[in-house]
Formats: C-alpha cells, structure tokens, sequence
C-alpha cells in the first residue's frame, strides 16, 4: 500500500523520521540518555583488536559511515569491503575476533558467503538487518534489527537511514566498553542522536526545492558528488541512487580526491552535488567548492544556513538543511539525497519502484 504516495519509494523516505524514531526507541534508554542494546553481546568490544564490515551497496555505504563512527568515537579500527571481495580475498580475521554484516533484506549471497568465512575463521558475527527471519539473521551469533519495517522500492531508503541509526548505536556501546566515551559523552551523542526524527521529518520539507531542482539534474549527462569525512560515504551512495533509479551516470569522490583526476570532468554541464554540513573539515571542502567553481562547475550545496553563509560562491543551487550534530549529519543528509534521486528520477518518466536489471534482493552472486 502506497498510501498517498505515487510510488514505494516515496512513501519509504517519507516514512524515515518515523521508522528511525522506532528504531531509536529499540536502541536508547531515553531516561537515562544512554544506549541500552536489545541484546546481549556474546563478545566483549573492549577486547576486540579490530572490526571487519562487510556488506553490498547501499548497505555497504552504511558500513563506511559507521567505520568513522566506530574509529572516532570506540577508537576501534575498522576494515571494511564489499562482500563480492570479502568472500573472494580470503582475509585473515583473528580468532574470537568481530564480523559486522548489514544488509536489509538479509538473503544477499555474497554479504552470506563472506559471513560464512568469517565464522569458519571463528570470528563472532553480528548482523544488521532489516529482515528478522532471513538466512543472514538465523546465521549471526548476533542480530541487530533495524525496525525500518517492509521496503519494497528496490532503491534502498528508509533501511538506510535505520542502519545507520543502529550502527551509531553499536559505535556509542562500543565506546563505552572500551572506555572511548564518558557517561556526559555518551549523553550528548544519545541526546543529538534523539533529534534524528525531528531533523529528517523537517529536511522532508526542502522537497518542493529538490523537485525544482531535479529539473536541472534531469538534463544531465554526468553528476558528480563530492563530501568529505562521513559525508565521503553518502556522496557515494548519492551517486549510487541516481544512477540505479535516473540512469544518469554518477560518480561519488572524496572531495580531497577532486585534484587526482575528477576534476578534468567539470565543465558546466556536469553539476557536482557538494554534501557538506557546517563540520571542522567544512573549509577544505569550501577549497574543492572554489576549485569547481573557478572551472565553471554548477555547485548544489546540501549544507546548513552558516555554511551557506560562508562559502561566498555562486550555485546553481542551495539546499539549506537544519543545524544538525556532525556526528548524526550522516543520517539527517539521506533524505535531500534520495529524494534529490527520487524526482529526478520521476521527472525523467523512469519506473522508480521497479529500476531496470535490477532485484530488491540479490540471491545469486
Ligand atoms: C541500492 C540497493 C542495493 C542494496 C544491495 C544490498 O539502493 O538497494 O545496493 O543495498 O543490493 O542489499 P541488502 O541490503 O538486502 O543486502
């Protein structure tokens, strides 16, 4: 069921700020502004040497943002890759050690597969998923639900926004069993994780700007995007859900990344889709922003009102997110960014629910 929506996929973003609420509430004892798991862990952060991730697209991009969360706020180092690789390279993965899998539909053969070799490595696995009953959750030692409920768009939205809520709240337990973060930290990342809902509920409204905007993307042949730090990941998963859904070819780089080669694209045909909340590292990519600008790039900022403020360049377009906490911004930014796709997508006359060559759930390898 739709609702009033034209397609899943709208109603699936539109959805998020409750989705992730209901989450949050599965993850957060609100009363005493701490993270409370659902579960117990059969393993001990504070005695892991390291993390692996592992995981498929969307979900692969989740895993990268948590790799910042989990090295900054648990000081846990993190491998990731994707588990096409994963299951193939064979990596050595110590004994007792920790595999973290995400996926939503939990059915995806290789992020199955690299599951299955790390647990014959005898590593401890925990799963992010968004399907309780799939193979991946009846395999893991340990399940962390996402609460996202059925996506049945094939462009994965609200599972997103839901991975990333738990994994933040694994990073924050992480950090508290390895004595990373005190009690009035660990307060202030659960007190900006509780205004994730309120933030994304009022980013839903940029829509009428994004719709007007998309109209522009619509006419291009290449976009690229561009963020730095956890904003690197979604400019990734930006490029990603335009393509899947638009067909336009897309591309996501670490803005610091522009000088080594992407850069010889821009021309005023390419717009480049900046992804930069007002952070510490807001000023390096105002650097990447001037070196497109100086090329005659068209800039479309996703940002706040102060980074708005001080950039001092032209665009083609401005989306003026709510002030948000850099550490949940990851979260918050997903909903200008897909439905940036979504429109561009509609507007284009494409299928949005049902992207040519591609399955919701990828079973064979
Ligand atoms: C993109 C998308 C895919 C999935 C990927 C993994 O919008 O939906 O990239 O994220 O196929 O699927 P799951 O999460 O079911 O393992």
């Amino acid at each position: 069921d739709k609702g009033n929506h034209r397609h899943f996929m709208a109603k699936e973003i539109h959805e998020q700020p409750e989705v992730v609420g209901r989450t949050l509430a599965h993850y957060v004892d609100m009363a005493n502004g701490r993270i409370a798991l659902p579960e117990a862990l059969p393993f001990d952060f504070a005695k892991l040497s390291r993390l692996s991730i592992t995981a498929c697209g969307t979900a692969f991009y989740a895993g990268l943002v948590a790799k910042y969360w989990f090295e900054t706020i648990a000081r846990l180092p993190v491998e990731i890759d994707v588990a096409s690789e994963t299951r193939y390279r064979e990596p050595p993965l110590e004994r007792d050690g920790l595999t973290l899998v995400i996926s939503q539909s939990g059915e995806t053969a290789d992020t199955l597969a690299s599951l299955r070799y790390a647990k014959a490595q005898g590593q401890h696995s925990l799963a992010v998923v968004n399907v309780p009953t799939s193979t991946i959750a009846r395999e893991c030692s340990v399940v962390m639900p996402t609460l996202a409920g059925p996506e049945i768009g094939v462009a994965s939205t609200k599972a997103f926004s839901c991975q990333l809520t738990v994994l933040l709240c694994l990073a924050i337990a992480a950090g508290r069993a390895r004595g990373t973060l005190d009690a009035a930290r660990e307060r202030a990342l659960v007190d900006a994780l509780i205004t994730v809902p309120g933030l994304m509920a009022e980013s839903v409204k940029l829509e009428a700007e994004v719709e007007v905007l998309s109209r522009e993307i619509a006419k291009a042949r290449d976009v690229l995007y561009l963020g730095r730090g956890t904003s690197y990941p979604m400019a990734l998963e930006g490029a990603l859900k335009l393509k899947e859904i638009s067909y336009i070819h897309a591309e996501g780089y670490a803005a610091g990344e522009l000088k080594h080669g992407p850069i010889a694209l821009i021309d005023e045909t390419v717009p480049v889709i900046v992804i930069a909340p007002h952070d510490a590292i807001f000023e390096k990519t105002v650097s990447n922003m001037q070196e497109v600008a100086a090329r005659g790039g068209r800039i479309v900022l996703i940002g706040d009102a102060k980074g708005a403020a001080d950039h001092g360049l032209d665009t083609l377009a401005t989306l003026t997110m709510p002030d948000v906490d850099p550490v949940v911004a990851p979260i918050v930014y997903a909903v200008p960014v897909q439905l940036l796709a979504y429109h561009t997508a509609v507007f284009m006359g494409k299928d949005v629910d049902q992207p040519r060559n591609l399955a919701k759930s990828v079973t064979v390898e």
